[in-house]
């Protein structure tokens, strides 16, 4: 058996994967990064409205601060994030926004030629830096030019099968590239997922298909906990019929946020801070709308750009100009958008300490499948792309100090050889990959079953109707039956396309098992928690209730489901308080 060996195997190649690789390589270790897509069609490549840093560079300064920023952030989550990790955030998220700056991101810019800064949702100050509404695309492609001028190899269009745990620690994982007829061992002292969030598990989702949330089920598999799950970000503007998402820059700019009856709606729900009240508020208050009677044909609002001008438009928000007319016919310069609610962002993930260690030694996380729980029950817009580059630097830097380089050069290892690279486990890798190979068997050799995309479908649907927006225990129940039979009824999968390489259908099957483990946990961490926080609305228990659920839940993985504990939320400044916008 042939191993392919790294110090530093990163699996993703988003901002969180490319920041990382960045900071390790930079720490003179072999870094490689794994990505089921090229880099740069990495979901990060769709964000639009900006990213978080308190410069107070707008014309009259207002003194904001990074710890206006904590505060906001903190108050934002519903009082769920741990509060010392947000200062990390908020204050170290200062310099790697001025890095980017220096590496070549094309930020919007002030009168006197400083990085423009938007008001976004759920924040006092106008903080959001922008590269008109095309920001996690022009980050990416600088973070990408980096990796290409150090020459971090990528293994493009490849997969990951397993975590490979042996005597306690991640050795690796089990690889498969897209285009072959094998499956690959990689070998690394060092494997950090960076892998995104889960967002297709839902109907409507802002998500890239690609976001099905591998690498949270790779770490739940390997017997990781995962936290917070149950919040789960809706965002309030997705482009009706198709969920592409509508930045919320759109409201930084000034858009409004219109019923049928041609009421500014958010009077009702957030009076001071309006279109610009957090997600949560702004998503729930839109549905209700929505539900109540007050959507156009019964299914969207508008958000209505118009009195913004033509040269605004133009300038601050062309990417989502495009994407209303090339996917609805509208020209938002003289119509509004037709808008609805969607499933945008994953708060919880794969636990983590500050420096995207996971509990599994070896292990780290960074990114939106990881959770450092910076966001707790409801992440502000413009503070996701801030906790990629913060915190994929700081995975990058822990995992190459971690590492030790006289053992390991870059190379490759064969089969119980003692090389360069020192001692490693061949065995794990084996049989990591005999039960592989023995699942496949069984999965070719059914002579016929269902097909994967009716299971997926009816999971998507599944989600959204009983484990969205509004929630209540029915629901929930009922949703937790339905995961069971879908998971009775993946054992029954069939699939017709029998050889590895290209086969769509077999990575799909692959994909689904994450997205029901995935799904159950979300599921039943939402009807544990009988309380209202953040993302997490139940109807049936509809206040926030700190005495008894001020805490993260934790999922473990069991032969019968997911098992829950919970675990202390980190206070430091600002005790929990009523939330008003
Ligand atoms: O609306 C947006 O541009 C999204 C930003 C975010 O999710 O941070």
């Amino acid at each position: 058996m042939e191993i392919l060996s790294h110090d530093i195997l990163i699996i993703g190649g988003g901002l969180a994967g490319l920041r990382a690789a960045i900071e390790a390589q930079k720490a003179g270790r072999d870094v490689a990064i794994l990505s089921k897509v090229h880099p740069l069609r990495s979901h990060s490549v769709a964000a639009q409205g900006g990213i978080n840093a308190a410069f107070d560079n707008v014309p009259a300064p207002v003194n904001d601060s990074w710890e206006n920023h904590s505060f906001d952030t903190i108050k934002g989550s519903d009082y769920l994030a741990d509060q010392d990790v947000v200062e990390i955030m908020c204050r170290e998220g200062l310099e790697r926004v001025i890095e980017m700056e220096r590496w070549g991101t094309l930020f919007s810019r002030t009168e006197d030629g400083k990085i423009a800064q938007r008001p976004f949702g759920g924040a006092g100050f106008p903080r959001t830096c922008y590269a008109a509404d095309r920001t996690g695309h022009n980050l990416l492609h600088v973070l990408y030019e980096q990796v290409t001028g150090l020459r971090i190899p990528v293994y493009e269009e490849w997969h990951a099968l397993s975590l490979v745990v042996a005597e306690g620690r991640c050795i690796g994982i089990l690889a498969f590239p897209l285009f072959e007829e094998r499956t690959v061992p990689i070998q690394a002292e060092a494997t950090i997922l960076a892998t995104g969030g889960y967002g297709r598990i839902y109907l409507r989702s802002t998500n890239a298909i690609i976001n099905t949330g591998r690498g949270c089920y790779l770490a739940y598999q390997a017997g990781l906990p995962l936290e917070d799950m149950e919040f789960v970000q809706f965002h309030p503007t997705s482009l009706f019929g198709t969920n592409i998402l509508i930045t919320e820059g759109a409201r930084g700019e000034g858009g409004y946020l219109v019923n049928v009856k041609g009421e500014r709606y958010m009077e009702r729900y957030a009076p001071h801070l309006m279109e610009l009240g957090p997600r949560d508020i702004v998503a729930r208050a839109t549905q209700r709308e929505i539900d109540e009677g007050g959507g156009f044909e019964g299914q969207y609002v508008h958000l209505d750009l118009r009195h913004l001008g033509r040269e605004k438009i133009l300038d601050r928000l062309p990417g989502i100009r495009q994407i209303a007319m090339d996917f609805a016919g509208i020209d938002p310069i003289l119509n509004p958008i037709p808008i609805q609610p969607a499933q945008h962002y994953s708060m919880g993930g794969i636990p983590t300490n500050v420096d995207g260690e996971t509990p599994l030694p070896g292990l780290y996380a960074a990114g939106e499948c990881a959770c450092v729980s910076v966001h707790g029950a409801n992440r502000l817009g413009g503070n996701s792309l801030l906790e990629t580059l913060v915190f994929g630097a700081r995975a990058g830097r822990k995992a190459a100090s971690n590492v030790n380089p006289v053992r390991n050069s870059r190379g490759m290892i064969s089969n119980g050889v003692k090389g360069e690279k020192g001692d490693f486990n061949p065995l794990a890798f084996q049989n990591q990959s005999a039960a592989f190979q023995s699942g496949l068997h069984d999965l070719s050799s059914r002579k016929e079953g269902e097909p994967c995309f009716r299971l997926r479908d009816e999971l998507k649907a599944l989600m959204t109707d009983q484990v969205g927006i509004f929630r209540r225990e029915s629901d929930l129940l009922s949703a937790k039956e339905k995961i069971r039979e879908l998971k009775e009824r993946f054992g029954r999968i069939g699939i017709k396309q029998k050889r590895l390489a290209f086969n769509n259908e077999w990575i799909q099957y692959l994909e689904l098992e994450g997205m029901l483990h995935v799904a159950e946990v979300i599921t039943e961490g939402a009807l544990a928690r009988k309380e209202s926080r953040g993302s997490h609305f139940r109807t049936d228990y509809p206040e926030r209730d700190d005495e008894h659920w001020l805490r993260h839940t934790f999922a473990y993985k069991t032969p019968a489901g997911a098992r829950l504990e919970y675990k202390e939320v980190k206070i430091t400044t600002y005790p929990p308080k009523e939330r008003t916008y």
